[in-house]
């Protein structure tokens, strides 16, 4: 998605900001640009399309000693990725960088035709700094002139404006898009995501929706859409530079991937009461009879964080027996007319917090009062804000744009609600006490499936990379795997890859095998095992190049057979999730795609 960076203080602004830009990259971007203001208001604004590399050279060429700015990558929701669409968008004396959406800006953009703007983009955003402009004309102070016009427009926004009227300040306004202040010593940093915040303070202000900031060298000064004064929450920054290098890997995603036996450490940490077989959860702010009282949970996400919540179904039905558990793509539900039964909680999944169709969901389950708890990475994101409490899935900053480490956590987070839920509700300990072992062997288990099989996986990608598409095939819990899986060698390798319920094989999909395809088949030696089995049998009759993914001893009949060797039961598809992370990450490899940042893709989807 979009990125916003700005600066006001003492330093060259244009450094600040393409560095600021640098670390927003994973986000999805296809042009960028920046603003700065000279001492007299003088304005320099440079943007091109392309990567932020292309900026940092352009830059070069135009060096300014500036100390005011903005700077913004942008993904196209109006208007093709080129310069002309670029932000920031220049309309009189008002300079402005924009994440969200302007609904109605059509109808704006006719009257302010009529008061003689002429727009050389297609954008949403030039409107809206004509608009800010055309009212600054009758205004003071640019606060006032952003306040006015932010009151005529419908949308979503996170905006940064300069005015070479007034060079010594930057006003933001936030309504539904994020924007994060940052605090130094005669400084203030302006973001949309911390990660551009790294390395410069710690100190930040989360803007909330309906805020408005007047940024000057000298602080910050808050107010309501009603010119209400508001005292700033300065927080603390949990991540640090650190968090976000790559430490040694060739790409973040291996990265986030090797380091999920201390990410799902963190998720557990001080949550789980081995003795009583239950977990403890701080944020979920239910009391026992309210959770009695839960006959419906509604499990919403997008991509990997419903294919999360398909998972978490199977687990959280086991352990609860009389609740019915539905999970929605998010997407799909917003516009459905869908009934909410009593008795009925919420799970918002969401690595983000910022998804924008997850987040309309939020809003229309709580207008329905709907008890919503989130199932989030991002501290103090949308969705973490929106929620009536929550469990913080604490896998630290998710970099690559494919999510891997936030849905193990995810799984895990919500089979600790899960227990938390069976815990008030009665259910047998016994049948707690499974689950509750098994998630204090998991960081070891896969720390193991890590090092016993990425080599192994590396070599069977290098034969498997040559083919264009792909099935993955599996039963029960594996089916969501299988989709998980399917997902993350779509996204970062771009091979057609579909997930597949093995049962549903001879309803269609096996027609698909020949020599263009590979397949991906997990098989647990469980209670389905022979049943699974004869769907491989029925896949080989037909020539599959199938690559088993098993925990079972037994001989398998297949082109090739990864012998997950797990002290595990119920948990084991998250161990071969791991192994279909790897095998999605080296086929990608081999395939030379973007590992990181894939075509066409956004870390955080907050358009819809
Ligand atoms: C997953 O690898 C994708 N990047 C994508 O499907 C992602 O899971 C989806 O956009 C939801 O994002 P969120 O968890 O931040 O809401």
């Amino acid at each position: 998605m979009c990125g916003i960076v700005g600066y006001i203080g003492t330093k060259q602004a244009q450094d600040v900001l393409v560095s600021g830009l640098k670390r927003l990259e994973y986000r999805g971007y296809d042009s960028a640009g920046v603003a700065t203001l000279g001492p007299r208001g003088a304005a320099t604004v440079l943007r091109t399309k392309g990567k932020v590399q292309e900026l940092v050279d352009l830059v070069a060429t135009h060096q300014k000693t500036d100390s005011v700015g903005i700077g913004h990558t942008r993904w196209a929701t109006h208007g093709e990725p080129s310069k002309r669409n670029a932000h920031p968008h220049v309309a009189g004396s008002i300079h402005l960088v924009h994440n969200g959406i302007i609904e109605n800006y059509q109808d704006l953009r006719i009257t302010l035709q009529q008061h003689d703007y002429d727009f050389k983009s297609d954008t949403d955003t030039e409107v809206l700094a004509a608009l800010i402009d055309y009212v600054s004309r009758d205004t003071s102070s640019l606060l006032e002139a952003v306040r006015s016009a932010l009151g005529m427009v419908v949308g979503a926004y996170g905006i940064a404006v300069l005015d070479t009227k007034h060079p010594d300040e930057i006003v933001v306004a936030r309504k539904g898009s994020p924007l994060i202040l940052g605090v130094g010593n005669g400084e203030v940093f302006i973001a949309s995501d911390a990660s551009a915040l790294l390395g410069y303070t710690k100190q930040v202000i989360y803007l909330q929706d309906g805020e408005l900031a007047v940024c000057k060298a000298s602080g910050v000064e808050l107010y309501d859409m009603s010119n209400k004064i508001l005292e700033p929450t300065v927080e603390t920054l949990e991540m640090d530079l650190e968090a976000v290098q790559k430490k040694g890997y060739d790409h973040f995603l291996l990265k986030e991937i090797h380091e999920q036996p201390d990410t799902v450490r963190a998720t557990l940490r001080g949550r789980i009461d081995a003795e009583a077989h239950t977990a403890r959860l701080g944020g979920v702010n239910m009391t026992n009879d309210e959770l009695r009282d839960v006959h419906h949970i509604m499990i919403v996400g997008c991509g990997t964080a419903y294919y999360a919540g398909v998972l978490a179904k199977y687990y959280i039905e086991q352990l609860l027996g009389d609740v019915v558990i539905s999970v929605e793509i998010a997407s799909e539900l917003r516009y459905r007319s869908f009934t909410v039964p009593e008795g009925t909680l919420a799970l918002i999944v969401s690595q983000s917090g910022e998804t924008a169709d997850t987040l309309a969901c939020l809003t229309e389950l709580k207008r329905r009062g709907v008890h919503c708890l989130g199932v989030v990475n991002a501290v103090g994101s949308s969705i973490a804000r929106e929620v009536d409490g929550g469990v913080y899935v604490h896998v630290g900053a998710e970099v690559s744009v494919a999510s891997t480490k936030a849905f193990t956590s995810q799984v895990v987070a919500m089979l600790l609600f899960g227990l938390t839920a069976a815990d008030a509700k009665g259910v047998d300990p016994e049948r707690r006490a499974t689950l509750i072992d098994e998630l204090d062997l998991l960081p070891g288990e896969i720390e193991r499936v890590l090092k016993a099989h990425e080599a192994e996986v590396k070599k069977i990608a290098k034969r498997y990379a040559k083919y264009d598409n792909s099935l993955y095939v599996g039963r029960d819990t594996l089916f969501p795997v299988a989709l998980e899986g399917s997902l993350k060698l779509k996204e970062i390798s771009y091979v057609h890859a579909e997930g597949y319920a093995a049962g549903e094989l001879k309803h269609g999909p096996i027609a698909l095998i020949d020599d263009t395809f590979f397949e991906v088949f997990y098989l647990l030696d469980n209670w389905l095992y022979e049943k699974s089995q004869s769907n491989l049998i029925e896949m080989n009759a037909r020539g599959a190049h199938a690559i088993v993914i098993t925990d079972t001893a037994r001989k398998v009949d297949a082109e090739v057979v990864v012998r997950v060797n797990s002290k595990l039961e119920l948990l084991t598809p998250l161990l071969f999730n791991i192994v279909s992370q790897l095998l999605a990450y080296y086929i990608a490899i081999e395939r030379g795609s973007d590992v990181d940042q894939p075509r066409n893709l956004a870390k955080s989807v907050t358009v819809e």
